[in-house]
């Protein structure tokens, strides 16, 4: 198997929060060549996870899938794939509010793998997504491009174009 880029990460940590059922997700990446460091953040609302589950959650034997997917990255490989570009993965969930991940890597690490093809992939995440709102926040040296699927483009009010 080839080494997953950045993107994949970011793809199979999403999909944790969607099947956790999670209506928002809000994504922040951020790329600092002073500080030599990309840190990703992502926090859902979704059910979020007991100390325990937690626990579980970060142990590389672990799934609550009944079929784990071969594709399936998780936590625990991005996790080992952190360290050893030098940063490292912290998780914070709260069983009924939600989950928060962040990793964080050395920007010019040897280890560090590619970003991938970002963009495509949130296309493939938000489109797979419809009733989940994304606020995504892409920071390259302290620019901010910001995106949200909430953003009132339908001139509906802001609603969701998928709300019931
Ligand atoms: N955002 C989240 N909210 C709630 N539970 C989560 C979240 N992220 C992970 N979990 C729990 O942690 C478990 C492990 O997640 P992980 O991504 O490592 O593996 P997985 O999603 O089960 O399988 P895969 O290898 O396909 O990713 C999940 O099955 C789920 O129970
Ligand atoms: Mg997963």
């Amino acid at each position: 198997m080839t080494m997953p880029d950045l993107a994949m990460h970011i793809l199979d940590i999403v999909e944790n929060s969607t099947r956790a059922g999670a209506r928002n997700v809000s994504l922040g990446i951020r790329e600092d060549s002073t500080a030599n460091s990309v840190t990703i953040t992502i926090v859902d609302d979704g059910k979020g996870m007991t100390e325990d589950e937690l626990k579980c959650a970060l142990d590389p034997f672990y799934t609550t899938k009944k079929e784990r997917s071969k594709v399936g990255l998780g936590l625990p490989m991005l996790r080992e794939t952190a360290e050893q570009a030098g940063g490292s993965l912290v998780v914070t969930s709260a069983p009924g509010k939600g989950t928060k991940v962040c990793v964080r890597m050395v920007l010019d690490h040897i280890d560090r793998p590619p970003f991938g093809d970002i963009n495509e992939t949130l296309q493939i995440v938000i489109a797979t997504n419809p009733g989940v709102i994304f606020d995504i926040a892409y920071t390259v040296d302290g620019e901010t491009e910001n995106f949200s699927t909430r953003d009132d483009s339908q001139g509906n009010g802001g609603v969701p174009h998928n709300a019931a």
